[in-house]
Protein backbone atom coordinates (compact mmCIF):
# COMPACT_ATOMS: atom_id res chain seq x y z
CA UNK A 1 0.00 0.00 0.00
CA UNK A 2 2.64 2.45 1.20
CA UNK A 3 4.75 1.38 -1.80
CA UNK A 4 2.42 2.39 -3.89
CA UNK A 5 2.16 5.87 -2.66
CA UNK A 6 5.69 6.61 -2.81
CA UNK A 7 5.94 5.11 -6.52
CA UNK A 8 2.87 7.24 -7.40
CA UNK A 9 4.64 10.24 -5.61
CA UNK A 10 7.81 9.65 -7.72
CA UNK A 11 5.93 9.69 -10.82
CA UNK A 12 4.17 12.85 -10.17
CA UNK A 13 7.00 14.65 -8.95
CA UNK A 14 9.68 13.18 -11.80
CA UNK A 15 11.94 11.67 -8.67
CA UNK A 16 14.06 8.45 -10.83
CA UNK A 17 15.84 5.93 -8.28
CA UNK A 18 14.63 2.69 -6.18
CA UNK A 19 16.90 3.01 -3.41
CA UNK A 20 15.80 2.33 -0.24
CA UNK A 21 17.38 5.24 1.69
CA UNK A 22 15.22 7.76 -0.96
CA UNK A 23 12.56 5.70 -0.92
CA UNK A 24 12.18 6.33 2.74
CA UNK A 25 12.83 9.66 2.55
CA UNK A 26 9.68 10.40 0.42
CA UNK A 27 7.05 7.64 2.86
CA UNK A 28 8.60 9.98 5.38
CA UNK A 29 7.62 12.91 4.25
CA UNK A 30 4.10 11.72 3.36
CA UNK A 31 3.74 10.19 6.58
CA UNK A 32 4.25 13.98 8.10
CA UNK A 33 2.47 15.85 5.38
CA UNK A 34 -1.04 15.99 6.59
CA UNK A 35 -0.01 16.83 10.43
CA UNK A 36 1.15 20.47 11.06
CA UNK A 37 4.80 19.19 11.78
CA UNK A 38 8.04 21.52 11.16
CA UNK A 39 10.15 18.84 8.94
CA UNK A 40 14.38 19.71 8.16
CA UNK A 41 15.31 18.45 5.25
CA UNK A 42 19.17 17.83 5.09
CA UNK A 43 21.33 16.67 2.34
CA UNK A 44 24.80 17.53 0.02
CA UNK A 45 24.21 20.35 -2.38
CA UNK A 46 22.22 18.49 -5.66
CA UNK A 47 20.57 15.59 -3.98
CA UNK A 48 17.29 16.67 -4.50
CA UNK A 49 15.79 18.43 -1.63
CA UNK A 50 13.84 21.05 -3.41
CA UNK A 51 10.73 19.01 -4.42
CA UNK A 52 10.36 17.33 -0.86
CA UNK A 53 8.59 20.76 0.37
CA UNK A 54 6.13 20.34 -2.59
CA UNK A 55 5.86 16.80 -2.01
CA UNK A 56 4.47 17.74 1.57
CA UNK A 57 2.38 20.76 0.66
CA UNK A 58 0.84 18.84 -2.04
CA UNK A 59 -0.30 15.91 0.18
CA UNK A 60 -1.36 18.11 2.99
CA UNK A 61 -4.75 19.60 3.90
CA UNK A 62 -2.70 22.76 3.21
CA UNK A 63 -2.87 22.50 -0.51
CA UNK A 64 -4.98 25.00 -1.31
CA UNK A 65 -3.67 27.71 0.49
CA UNK A 66 -0.70 29.07 -0.40
CA UNK A 67 2.94 27.67 -0.93
CA UNK A 68 5.81 30.32 -1.27
CA UNK A 69 9.63 29.18 -1.30
CA UNK A 70 12.42 31.26 0.54
CA UNK A 71 15.75 30.98 -0.58
CA UNK A 72 17.29 32.60 2.54
CA UNK A 73 20.69 32.55 1.19
CA UNK A 74 18.98 35.14 -1.71
CA UNK A 75 17.81 38.08 0.13
CA UNK A 76 19.92 40.94 1.60
CA UNK A 77 19.84 40.67 5.42
CA UNK A 78 18.87 44.40 5.35
CA UNK A 79 15.70 43.48 3.47
CA UNK A 80 15.28 39.78 4.84
CA UNK A 81 12.99 40.84 8.16
CA UNK A 82 10.50 42.77 6.04
CA UNK A 83 10.52 40.41 3.33
CA UNK A 84 9.48 37.67 5.69
CA UNK A 85 7.15 39.43 8.15
CA UNK A 86 6.45 42.78 6.05
CA UNK A 87 6.67 46.29 7.24
CA UNK A 88 4.67 49.24 7.86
CA UNK A 89 4.57 52.02 5.72
CA UNK A 90 8.21 54.86 7.14
CA UNK A 91 9.36 52.21 8.76
CA UNK A 92 12.58 52.88 6.81
CA UNK A 93 13.97 54.71 4.01
CA UNK A 94 12.32 52.99 0.52
CA UNK A 95 9.46 51.76 2.54
CA UNK A 96 7.20 54.22 0.60
CA UNK A 97 3.84 52.21 1.35
CA UNK A 98 2.94 49.19 3.62
CA UNK A 99 3.87 45.67 3.24
CA UNK A 100 2.73 42.36 3.75
CA UNK A 101 5.08 39.37 4.54
CA UNK A 102 5.49 35.83 3.29
CA UNK A 103 4.19 34.80 7.17
CA UNK A 104 0.86 37.20 6.38
CA UNK A 105 0.76 36.07 2.82
CA UNK A 106 0.77 32.28 3.33
CA UNK A 107 -1.66 32.49 6.30
CA UNK A 108 -2.90 28.81 6.10
CA UNK A 109 -0.26 27.41 3.69
CA UNK A 110 3.04 26.13 3.83
CA UNK A 111 6.67 28.04 3.71
CA UNK A 112 9.58 26.67 2.23
CA UNK A 113 12.75 28.02 3.75
CA UNK A 114 15.62 26.86 1.61
CA UNK A 115 19.19 27.25 2.68
CA UNK A 116 17.85 28.16 6.40
CA UNK A 117 21.16 28.06 8.22
CA UNK A 118 22.21 31.53 6.21
CA UNK A 119 19.16 33.24 8.09
CA UNK A 120 21.15 36.37 10.11
CA UNK A 121 20.37 35.89 13.54
CA UNK A 122 17.97 38.51 14.75
CA UNK A 123 15.62 36.86 12.03
CA UNK A 124 16.60 33.70 13.59
CA UNK A 125 14.19 35.21 16.94
CA UNK A 126 11.89 36.54 15.12
CA UNK A 127 11.54 32.98 13.16
CA UNK A 128 11.43 30.87 16.60
CA UNK A 129 8.53 32.93 17.99
CA UNK A 130 6.56 32.78 15.02
CA UNK A 131 6.96 28.91 14.94
CA UNK A 132 6.33 28.63 18.87
CA UNK A 133 3.27 31.32 18.92
CA UNK A 134 2.13 32.13 15.85
CA UNK A 135 3.02 35.73 16.66
CA UNK A 136 4.74 37.89 14.72
CA UNK A 137 5.19 41.84 14.24
CA UNK A 138 5.65 43.62 10.89
CA UNK A 139 8.83 45.97 10.99
CA UNK A 140 8.14 49.12 12.44
CA UNK A 141 5.00 48.31 14.01
CA UNK A 142 4.22 47.36 17.57
CA UNK A 143 0.78 45.70 16.73
CA UNK A 144 1.15 41.36 17.39
CA UNK A 145 -0.27 39.99 14.23
CA UNK A 146 -1.23 36.30 14.22
CA UNK A 147 -0.62 33.86 11.31
CA UNK A 148 -1.17 30.11 10.92
CA UNK A 149 1.80 28.92 8.51
CA UNK A 150 3.49 25.32 8.56
CA UNK A 151 7.41 25.02 7.64
CA UNK A 152 9.42 22.81 5.86
CA UNK A 153 13.42 23.70 6.16
CA UNK A 154 16.45 22.45 3.98
CA UNK A 155 19.57 22.93 4.10
CA UNK A 156 23.21 21.53 2.60
CA UNK A 157 25.22 22.68 5.47
CA UNK A 158 25.85 20.83 8.81
CA UNK A 159 23.38 22.92 11.44
CA UNK A 160 24.52 21.05 13.87
CA UNK A 161 28.52 22.30 13.25
CA UNK A 162 26.66 25.65 12.57
CA UNK A 163 25.13 25.03 16.21
CA UNK A 164 28.15 24.75 17.57
CA UNK A 165 30.10 27.53 16.03
CA UNK A 166 27.26 30.04 18.10
CA UNK A 167 25.82 30.47 14.48
CA UNK A 168 22.70 28.89 14.58
CA UNK A 169 19.93 29.12 17.61
CA UNK A 170 20.04 25.90 19.13
CA UNK A 171 16.14 26.46 20.27
CA UNK A 172 15.85 26.69 16.69
CA UNK A 173 17.28 23.88 15.23
CA UNK A 174 15.30 21.92 17.53
CA UNK A 175 11.79 23.53 16.52
CA UNK A 176 12.52 23.19 12.98
CA UNK A 177 13.97 19.33 13.23
CA UNK A 178 10.67 17.86 14.96
CA UNK A 179 10.68 15.54 11.59
CA UNK A 180 14.23 15.46 10.21
CA UNK A 181 14.75 13.91 6.64
CA UNK A 182 17.82 13.09 5.05
CA UNK A 183 18.22 12.67 1.32
CA UNK A 184 21.40 9.74 0.78
CA UNK A 185 24.23 11.63 -1.58
CA UNK A 186 24.24 9.99 -4.77
CA UNK A 187 27.45 7.81 -4.21
CA UNK A 188 25.15 5.93 -1.82
CA UNK A 189 22.25 5.54 -4.13
CA UNK A 190 24.09 2.46 -6.03
CA UNK A 191 22.14 1.34 -9.29
CA UNK A 192 20.23 4.20 -9.50
CA UNK A 193 23.09 6.56 -10.88
CA UNK A 194 22.14 4.09 -14.22
CA UNK A 195 18.84 5.27 -14.07
CA UNK A 196 19.08 8.52 -13.76
CA UNK A 197 21.78 8.99 -16.40
CA UNK A 198 19.86 6.76 -18.87
CA UNK A 199 16.79 9.43 -18.18
CA UNK A 200 19.10 12.48 -18.93
CA UNK A 201 20.64 10.97 -21.56
CA UNK A 202 16.94 10.54 -23.05
CA UNK A 203 16.06 13.88 -22.24
CA UNK A 204 19.03 15.14 -23.89
CA UNK A 205 18.58 12.91 -26.98
CA UNK A 206 14.71 13.98 -27.33
CA UNK A 207 15.63 17.73 -27.00
CA UNK A 208 18.63 17.68 -29.76
CA UNK A 209 17.04 14.92 -31.84
CA UNK A 210 19.95 12.84 -31.87
CA UNK A 211 20.68 9.31 -30.58
CA UNK A 212 20.50 8.82 -26.73
CA UNK A 213 24.43 8.09 -25.41
CA UNK A 214 24.98 4.20 -23.90
CA UNK A 215 27.81 3.68 -21.67
CA UNK A 216 30.20 0.38 -22.09
CA UNK A 217 30.65 -1.67 -19.33
CA UNK A 218 34.11 -0.19 -18.17
CA UNK A 219 32.51 3.31 -18.45
CA UNK A 220 29.37 1.92 -15.89
CA UNK A 221 31.66 1.27 -13.27
CA UNK A 222 33.41 4.23 -13.69
CA UNK A 223 30.13 5.83 -13.00
CA UNK A 224 29.44 3.64 -10.45
CA UNK A 225 32.76 4.33 -8.70
CA UNK A 226 33.30 7.81 -8.78
CA UNK A 227 32.56 10.07 -5.82
CA UNK A 228 29.82 12.89 -7.35
CA UNK A 229 30.28 15.39 -5.12
CA UNK A 230 28.07 17.77 -6.67
CA UNK A 231 25.31 14.77 -6.87
CA UNK A 232 22.39 14.28 -9.30
CA UNK A 233 22.57 18.04 -9.91
CA UNK A 234 26.76 17.22 -11.52
CA UNK A 235 25.42 14.10 -13.10
CA UNK A 236 22.76 15.54 -14.85
CA UNK A 237 25.52 18.51 -16.19
CA UNK A 238 28.16 16.20 -17.29
CA UNK A 239 25.34 13.73 -18.80
CA UNK A 240 24.18 16.56 -20.92
CA UNK A 241 27.44 17.99 -21.73
CA UNK A 242 28.57 14.32 -22.81
CA UNK A 243 25.56 14.26 -25.31
CA UNK A 244 26.22 17.28 -26.96
CA UNK A 245 29.78 17.28 -27.10
CA UNK A 246 30.63 13.69 -28.08
CA UNK A 247 29.88 12.88 -31.61
CA UNK A 248 30.08 9.02 -31.28
CA UNK A 249 27.08 7.72 -28.79
CA UNK A 250 29.18 4.63 -27.61
CA UNK A 251 30.89 6.57 -24.19
CA UNK A 252 34.37 4.79 -23.05
CA UNK A 253 35.74 4.99 -19.79
CA UNK A 254 38.57 7.03 -21.02
CA UNK A 255 35.86 9.33 -22.28
CA UNK A 256 33.63 9.74 -19.56
CA UNK A 257 36.63 10.40 -17.16
CA UNK A 258 37.65 13.66 -19.03
CA UNK A 259 34.38 14.71 -17.88
CA UNK A 260 34.76 13.56 -14.54
CA UNK A 261 36.68 17.23 -12.67
CA UNK A 262 36.87 15.70 -9.08
CA UNK A 263 38.27 12.51 -10.34
CA UNK A 264 40.94 14.33 -12.85
CA UNK A 265 41.29 16.43 -10.18
CA UNK A 266 42.54 13.19 -7.61
CA UNK A 267 44.96 11.97 -10.77
CA UNK A 268 46.73 14.78 -11.81
CA UNK A 269 46.55 18.05 -9.40
CA UNK A 270 48.89 20.13 -10.49
CA UNK A 271 48.62 19.43 -14.01
CA UNK A 272 44.80 19.26 -14.30
CA UNK A 273 44.25 22.61 -12.45
CA UNK A 274 46.76 24.25 -14.17
CA UNK A 275 44.99 23.56 -17.36
CA UNK A 276 41.41 24.35 -16.21
CA UNK A 277 42.63 27.65 -14.85
CA UNK A 278 44.04 28.20 -18.04
CA UNK A 279 41.25 27.72 -19.95
CA UNK A 280 38.95 29.71 -17.98
CA UNK A 281 41.67 32.31 -18.18
CA UNK A 282 41.41 32.21 -21.84
CA UNK A 283 37.85 32.19 -21.87
CA UNK A 284 37.61 35.70 -19.69
CA UNK A 285 40.20 37.20 -21.82
CA UNK A 286 38.38 36.51 -24.50
CA UNK A 287 35.23 38.11 -23.00
CA UNK A 288 37.13 41.11 -21.75
CA UNK A 289 38.78 41.71 -25.52
CA UNK A 290 34.92 41.66 -26.53
CA UNK A 291 33.92 44.04 -23.46
CA UNK A 292 36.85 47.03 -24.92
CA UNK A 293 35.43 46.02 -28.58
CA UNK A 294 32.04 46.90 -27.71
CA UNK A 295 33.08 49.85 -25.34
CA UNK A 296 35.55 51.15 -28.15
CA UNK A 297 32.76 50.77 -30.96
CA UNK A 298 29.86 52.59 -28.32
CA UNK A 299 32.77 55.47 -28.11
CA UNK A 300 33.60 55.52 -32.21
CA UNK A 301 28.96 55.93 -32.41
CA UNK A 302 29.20 58.81 -29.58
CA UNK A 303 31.69 60.74 -31.29
CA UNK A 304 29.80 60.25 -34.79
CA UNK A 305 26.51 60.91 -32.98
CA UNK A 306 28.46 64.50 -31.61
CA UNK A 307 29.27 65.58 -34.77
CA UNK A 308 26.43 65.03 -36.33
CA UNK A 309 24.18 67.19 -33.98
CA UNK A 310 26.98 69.94 -34.07
CA UNK A 311 26.44 70.05 -37.71
CA UNK A 312 29.67 68.97 -39.02
CA UNK A 313 31.42 71.92 -37.26
CA UNK A 314 33.30 69.82 -34.90
CA UNK A 315 36.69 68.89 -36.27
CA UNK A 316 36.30 64.70 -36.29
CA UNK A 317 39.77 64.81 -35.27
CA UNK A 318 39.36 62.04 -32.95
CA UNK A 319 36.66 59.99 -34.19
CA UNK A 320 39.41 57.15 -35.88
CA UNK A 321 41.33 56.30 -33.62
CA UNK A 322 43.61 54.92 -35.78
CA UNK A 323 45.29 58.26 -36.34
CA UNK A 324 44.83 59.95 -33.06
CA UNK A 325 48.14 60.00 -32.13
CA UNK A 326 49.66 60.73 -34.88
CA UNK A 327 48.15 63.82 -36.53
CA UNK A 328 44.82 65.85 -36.13
CA UNK A 329 45.01 67.08 -39.63
CA UNK A 330 45.04 64.01 -41.94
CA UNK A 331 41.41 63.53 -43.94
CA UNK A 332 39.65 60.58 -42.32
CA UNK A 333 37.23 58.28 -43.70
CA UNK A 334 33.94 59.58 -43.86
CA UNK A 335 31.59 57.54 -41.76
CA UNK A 336 28.08 57.10 -42.30
CA UNK A 337 26.66 59.20 -39.17
CA UNK A 338 23.46 56.91 -37.33
CA UNK A 339 20.46 58.57 -36.63
CA UNK A 340 19.52 58.87 -32.72
CA UNK A 341 16.88 56.05 -33.61
CA UNK A 342 20.27 54.13 -34.64
CA UNK A 343 22.04 55.34 -31.77
CA UNK A 344 19.62 54.19 -29.61
CA UNK A 345 19.34 50.44 -31.23
CA UNK A 346 23.07 50.78 -30.73
CA UNK A 347 22.72 51.85 -27.26
CA UNK A 348 20.63 48.86 -26.83
CA UNK A 349 22.08 46.78 -28.22
CA UNK A 350 25.64 47.21 -26.12
CA UNK A 351 23.73 47.49 -22.64
CA UNK A 352 22.81 44.00 -23.93
CA UNK A 353 26.03 42.58 -24.91
CA UNK A 354 27.42 43.50 -21.25
CA UNK A 355 23.96 41.66 -19.93
CA UNK A 356 25.46 38.28 -21.88
CA UNK A 357 29.42 38.90 -21.11
CA UNK A 358 27.94 38.65 -17.20
CA UNK A 359 25.86 36.19 -17.80
CA UNK A 360 28.39 33.98 -19.79
CA UNK A 361 31.06 34.86 -16.91
CA UNK A 362 28.42 33.44 -14.50
CA UNK A 363 27.50 30.63 -16.26
CA UNK A 364 31.32 28.95 -16.85
CA UNK A 365 31.66 29.74 -12.90
CA UNK A 366 28.92 27.48 -12.13
CA UNK A 367 29.97 24.96 -14.75
CA UNK A 368 33.76 24.77 -13.29
CA UNK A 369 32.23 24.02 -9.79
CA UNK A 370 29.54 22.14 -10.96
CA UNK A 371 26.92 24.63 -9.91
CA UNK A 372 27.99 24.50 -6.44
CA UNK A 373 27.40 28.57 -5.76
CA UNK A 374 29.60 28.79 -3.23
CA UNK A 375 32.80 28.10 -4.91
CA UNK A 376 31.31 29.85 -8.27
CA UNK A 377 30.58 32.94 -6.11
CA UNK A 378 34.19 32.84 -4.51
CA UNK A 379 35.75 32.53 -8.23
CA UNK A 380 33.26 35.40 -9.49
CA UNK A 381 34.97 37.57 -6.15
CA UNK A 382 30.95 38.53 -5.22
CA UNK A 383 29.01 37.59 -2.47
CA UNK A 384 26.71 34.08 -2.57
CA UNK A 385 23.77 36.75 -2.15
CA UNK A 386 24.72 39.00 -5.25
CA UNK A 387 24.97 35.42 -7.46
CA UNK A 388 21.54 34.01 -6.17
CA UNK A 389 20.15 37.28 -7.15
CA UNK A 390 22.10 36.85 -10.49
CA UNK A 391 21.06 33.28 -11.43
CA UNK A 392 17.75 34.57 -10.37
CA UNK A 393 17.64 37.87 -13.15
CA UNK A 394 19.23 35.42 -15.77
CA UNK A 395 17.49 32.32 -14.83
CA UNK A 396 20.22 30.47 -14.99
CA UNK A 397 18.88 27.86 -12.65
N1 LIG B 1 15.93 11.55 -7.92
C1 LIG B 1 15.97 12.49 -8.89
N2 LIG B 1 15.40 12.23 -10.09
C2 LIG B 1 15.44 13.13 -11.07
N3 LIG B 1 16.02 14.33 -10.97
C3 LIG B 1 16.60 14.65 -9.80
C4 LIG B 1 16.59 13.75 -8.70
N4 LIG B 1 17.24 14.33 -7.67
C5 LIG B 1 17.63 15.53 -8.10
N5 LIG B 1 17.26 15.74 -9.37
C6 LIG B 1 17.55 16.93 -10.19
O1 LIG B 1 18.83 17.38 -9.79
C7 LIG B 1 18.89 18.80 -9.72
C8 LIG B 1 19.29 19.24 -8.35
O2 LIG B 1 18.27 19.00 -7.42
P1 LIG B 1 17.84 20.09 -6.31
O3 LIG B 1 17.82 21.45 -6.91
O4 LIG B 1 16.62 19.63 -5.63
O5 LIG B 1 19.09 19.99 -5.34
P2 LIG B 1 19.25 20.49 -3.84
O6 LIG B 1 19.32 19.29 -2.98
O7 LIG B 1 18.19 21.49 -3.54
O8 LIG B 1 20.71 21.14 -3.89
P3 LIG B 1 21.25 22.51 -3.20
O9 LIG B 1 21.52 22.16 -1.76
O10 LIG B 1 22.51 22.79 -3.94
O11 LIG B 1 20.20 23.55 -3.37
C9 LIG B 1 17.51 19.28 -10.15
O12 LIG B 1 17.56 19.57 -11.53
C10 LIG B 1 16.62 18.09 -9.88
O13 LIG B 1 15.51 18.09 -10.73
MG1 LIG C 1 18.21 23.58 -3.40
Amino acid sequence: MIKVDVQQIKQRFGIIGNNPALNRAIDVALQVAPTDLSVLITGESGVGKETFPQIIHQNSPRKHAQYIAVNCGAIPEGTIDSELFGHEKGSFTGALSERKGYFEVADGGTIFLDEVGELPTPTQARLLRVLETGEFIRVGSSKVLKTNVRIVAATNVNLVQAVGQGKFREDLFYRLSTVPIQIPPLRDRGEDIFLLFRKFAGDCAEKYRMPSIRLDEEARQLLLSYRWPGNVRELKNITERISVIEENRDITADVLRVYLPDLNMEKYPVLVKQDAEQKIFNSEREILYQVLFDMKKDVNELKKLVHDIMGGKMPMAVADETSYSHSIHTPHPVHPVPSIQEAEAVEEEETLSLEEVEKEMIRKALEKHNGRRKNAAADLKISERTLYRKIKEYNLE
